[in-house]
């Protein structure tokens, strides 16, 4: 074991205290780079602007009607529709992939109203996508759109940025400004996290296409993650096609096969997770949230009568075997390593199902529920899950609050259920977490340990993994200072000094998001990177100390007798060096049926208990391997073992876990 010099230490805290500190809120015209559009619309600025689509009747011309500065504004009349507006191609204007932009503009409508600058692209399947950037509200007064920033990649076709409105109402702009952003590149000369933990778990970071878009996003994901999870690319808003289950039902008369499509978003992250070798975490199957309501009625609209729970069964079966088909038809290469199977499933208050409802009118409401009447619905996801993930995709629950009393409690009785008929892996604490200032965080690293200790007992006596799956740790809004981040700084080495503790039950550790500013909870700056990519002290916090550990033999997505002959080799070498491969295996305990401690239990570990029963002089079994093979723990390997081990990959019998 080796402790991270005192050098290296020393040298990361004096790049961290040299730095400034995180820019908080948004960036000012001041820091900005090339100009792209700044007009007060005195000159031709309007003629810039297009209308959005044919459908579009917005009018849009300089007007010299109370402007918010100089002599002219633009107005944008005779809408139609909210979305009817003031657009930006960018291509038209210069603007490149990869690089930031920030834009912001002054904006009145006749009465109340949202406005936002908003994004739309169109992805390589010729998909358009819209998102809301920012806003600012008006009710007949000039209001400010603040900076904003933004980019895109070059997978994304036909950027455009756009004012819009909730009412059809006349809306104004003045004082608009586009520009380049400053240009930023990661810190090289820091310690890599994915490194510094490489003996312990993954670290990982999740992102969207769009966030993904800078380069200098890239360059940090690469340099300190070695998990990525999409942050909405593969959540069924996006992978359920509409128009597709529709036809499909139009053309069939069977409305029980919803449609399932990678968007070109969703390629976005997965090509470059297979261009880097990064281990994604699939995220997720079956969800309240961002699951559309039409999934869950007759005809697929969002009008028609709910379908029965038979019907909806059939449509799971097939929408979480089309997402493993999608994916395998493209990706079978990226090691997808874990799927979070349902999210979410219990109420933060009662600690049950969640209230029966439509989750885009409350968005806490379940259409599973409201179909299935209660948690049922769960069982059969995972089932499904299990029927038709890879062999090596680890299975889990994922859920936030979890380290609450009563909603544990919940959690750990399901997850004894399905483990019970080995239909689980692993439990996902999200682990949105909070500094608070003048009170004791929330949760306080000493809950946060209660909570993960009550999961760790759980992961050791059912044979289980743990992973932290969603981390960020916000700041009140008044702490956004010095004292603030370095009291986040040391809740941030508390929580993982929890983590480091119960290592050898987690194989994943997950931040939500890479730099602040992209953070859905941007506003308390939860994360480990200023929007500048400069690390904060919480970054310096978390690998200060950490102890150098050797990190496991990695198994490869191996398919070929070949490539597992190897594997088992390099476990021996890892073991030989040094104690055993239960702990470099991350499990810590012994697990009975993996012959060839690859944390996998399937035909190869029976076939290896096989070869070394008749005294195969070339297969290699570990020490470990063998106490492993022991299933039926009567000392002696023997067949008995190997029947053992077949019944339970054909499910007809479970694993005896260790005591
Ligand atoms: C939950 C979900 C994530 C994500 C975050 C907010 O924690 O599990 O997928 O939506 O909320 O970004």
């Amino acid at each position: 074991m080796k402790r991270l010099s005192k050098t290296a230490a020393a040298a990361v805290s004096a790049v961290l205290a040299m730095q400034s500190l995180p820019l908080v809120g948004t960036i000012h015209a001041a820091d900005a780079g090339k100009e792209i559009l700044v007009t007060g619309f005195e000159d031709d600025g309007a003629s810039k602007f297009t209308k959005r689509g044919d459908d579009d009747t917005s009018v849009i011309e300089k007007s010299t009607e109370k402007p918010h500065s100089g002599d002219a504004c633009m107005s944008v009349t005779g809408r139609s529709e909210g979305w009817n507006g003031p657009a930006l191609v960018l291509s038209d204007l210069g603007c490149e992939p990869g690089v930031r932009y920030i834009a912001s503009a002054w904006v009145k409508t006749q009465w109340y109203n949202e406005c936002k600058l908003s994004l739309q692209y169109t992805d390589a399947d010729g998909e358009q996508h819209y998102s809301n950037l920012s806003k600012a509200v008006s009710q007949g007064e000039w209001v400010k759109i603040p900076d904003t920033k933004f980019s895109f990649s070059a997978d994304m076709k036909d950027v455009q940025i756009y004012i819009e409105s909730n009412d059809k109402v006349d809306l104004y702009v003045d004082d608009f400004f586009l520009t380049e952003g400053p240009s930023y590149s990661i810190q090289k000369d820091i310690p890599s996290l994915k490194d510094v933990y490489s003996g312990y778990f993954k670290v990982g970071t999740a992102v969207t296409a769009a966030e993904l878009a800078p380069n200098a996003t890239k360059d940090l994901i690469r340099k300190h993650f070695n998990s990525l999870t999409l942050g909405n690319e593969l959540k069924p808003e996006n992978m359920l096609d509409q128009k597709a289950c529709q036809k499909y039902l139009k053309e069939n008369d069977d409305n029980t096969v919803p449609q399932v499509r990678l968007q070109g978003s969703a390629k976005i992250i997965l090509d470059f997770a297979k261009e880097n070798n990064i281990p994604v975490r699939g995220h997720t199957l079956v969800w309240h949230s961002q699951t559309p309501t039409w999934f869950f009625k007759d005809d697929y609209t969002m009008d028609g009568d709910w379908v029965s729970k038979d019907v909806m069964l059939k449509r799971m079966e097939n929408y979480i075997k089309g997402v493993f088909e999608v994916i395998e038809a493209e990706y079978s290469d990226i090691d997808f390593y874990a799927w979070d199977v349902v999210n979410e499933a219990f109420d933060d208050n009662t600690a049950g199902p969640r209230n029966p409802g439509v989750y885009e009118d409350y968005r806490g409401d379940s259409a599973w529920v409201k179909v299935f009447g209660d948690n049922s619905f769960i069982k059969y996801a995972f089932k499904y899950a299990r029927q038709y993930a890879p062999a090596e995709t680890k299975l889990y629950y994922n859920d936030y609050n979890e380290y609450m009393t009563e909603k544990q409690n919940s959690i750990i009785k399901l997850v004894r259920e399905l483990a019970a008929d080995n239909l689980i892996d692993g439990i996902g604490m999200q682990s949105h977490l909070d500094v608070r200032k003048g009170s004791d965080a929330f949760p306080s690293a000493q809950h946060y340990a209660m909570g993960m200790k009550n999961f760790v007992d759980v992961a050791k006596e059912l044979n289980l993994d743990l992973q932290v799956t969603e981390l960020d740790a916000t700041l009140d809004k008044d702490y956004l200072n010095e004292t603030g981040f370095k009291t986040q700084a040391k809740y941030y080495s508390d929580i993982m000094d929890v983590i480091v503790k119960y290592k050898d039950y987690i194989s994943a550790v997950v931040f939500w998001g890479t730099t602040d500013d992209q953070s859905w909870r941007v506003e308390g700056l939860p994360l480990l990177f200023n929007e500048d990519y400069t690390a904060k002290p919480c970054f310096d916090s978390i690998i200060d100390g950490i102890e150098y550990v050797e990190p496991p033999v990695t198994t490869p997505k191996v398919t070929t007798t070949k490539a597992v002959t190897t594997t088992t080799e390099a476990v021996t070498t890892k073991e030989a060096e040094t104690t055993s491969c239960i702990l470099t295996t991350g499990y810590g305990v012994i697990r009975y049926g993996d012959t060839d401690c690859n944390n996998m239990i399937d035909v190869s570990d029976a076939v290896l208990l096989a070869r070394v029963i008749t005294e195969d002089r070339n297969a290699v079994i570990t020490d470990s391997g063998r106490k492993n093979a022991d299933c039926d723990r009567n000392g002696t390997l023997d067949p008995d073992d190997i029947t053992m081990i077949l019944r339970h990959i054909a499910k007809l019998e479970i694993l005896p876990v260790a005591e």
